[in-house]
């Protein structure tokens, strides 16, 4: 299903142990609008953790492809197949690249999003100049949307400008510095938060306070 922003909370689930991941999933029952799923929880759980996953809602695979179109197609469709819902791509790899995450996501119903700038410091050293080319290819390639930083609100405000109409998911949110607020004042349509509430001695409690935050 395509990510529509309600609470505007997507959750990262970076853990390495499946149970646990679960549970989390099973406490937030539901009050954020997605959960993504990266490599530590997929190398260690395995990829059927995503149907676990999808009883308690939408499920987006931060699964950074990035390898020629070929590749890049049967990795979606493992992706899709497992139940993902979205799937995140870098840009770097060029459009056609891109394409073909975009093509297998259709194939499924579900959407493709393209990262254009990361959020962590080294970002700024070979993403950020390429930042808003990338924001240009994903618009032309037909992506659902981007990944831009909320650690750089500045930065995230200019994305916007040049995004049109894709939606916005902005990490960076909690552990790695970045606001809930000012991230979704920028212009994002979701945040990402990882550490920040899967970290908390109650995760539900702290999604809660997230989404209070956007709510303000
Ligand atoms: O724990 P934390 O809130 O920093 O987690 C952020 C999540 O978002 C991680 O899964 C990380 O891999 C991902 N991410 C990011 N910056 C990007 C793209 C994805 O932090 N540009």
């Amino acid at each position: 299903m395509p990510l529509v922003p309600r609470s505007r909370l997507i959750v990262a689930l970076d853990l390495m142990d499946g149970y646990e991941a679960l549970s989390i999933a099973e406490k937030l029952g539901g009050i954020a609008d997605a959960i993504k799923v990266n490599y530590p929880l997929i190398l260690s759980a395995g990829l059927d953790i995503i149907k676990d996953l999808k009883k308690h809602g939408n499920v987006v695979a931060d699964f950074k492809v990035a390898d020629i179109p070929n590749t890049n197609s049967l990795i979606c469709a493992q992706a899709f197949k497992a139940g993902a819902d979205a799937i995140i791509c870098h840009g770097f790899a060029g459009s056609d690249s891109v394409k073909a995450c975009i093509d297998e996501a259709s194939k499924y119903g579900c959407e493709a999003y393209v990262v254009t700038e990361m959020s962590h410091p080294g970002a700024v050293e070979f993403l950020q100049p390429h930042a808003f080319e990338l924001v240009e290819l994903a618009r032309r390639a037909g992506a659902s949307g981007i990944i831009a930083p909320a650690t750089r609100p500045e930065r995230l405000a200019d994305i916007r400008r040049k995004a049109g109409k894709m939606k916005i998911l902005a990490p960076g949110v909690g552990a790695q510095g970045g606001e809930a607020r000012r991230a979704i004042d920028a212009g994002a349509d979701f945040i990402i938060v990882g550490r920040g509430i899967y970290g908390a001695d109650d995760p539900y409690e702290a999604a809660l306070e997230f989404i209070e935050q956007l709510r303000r």
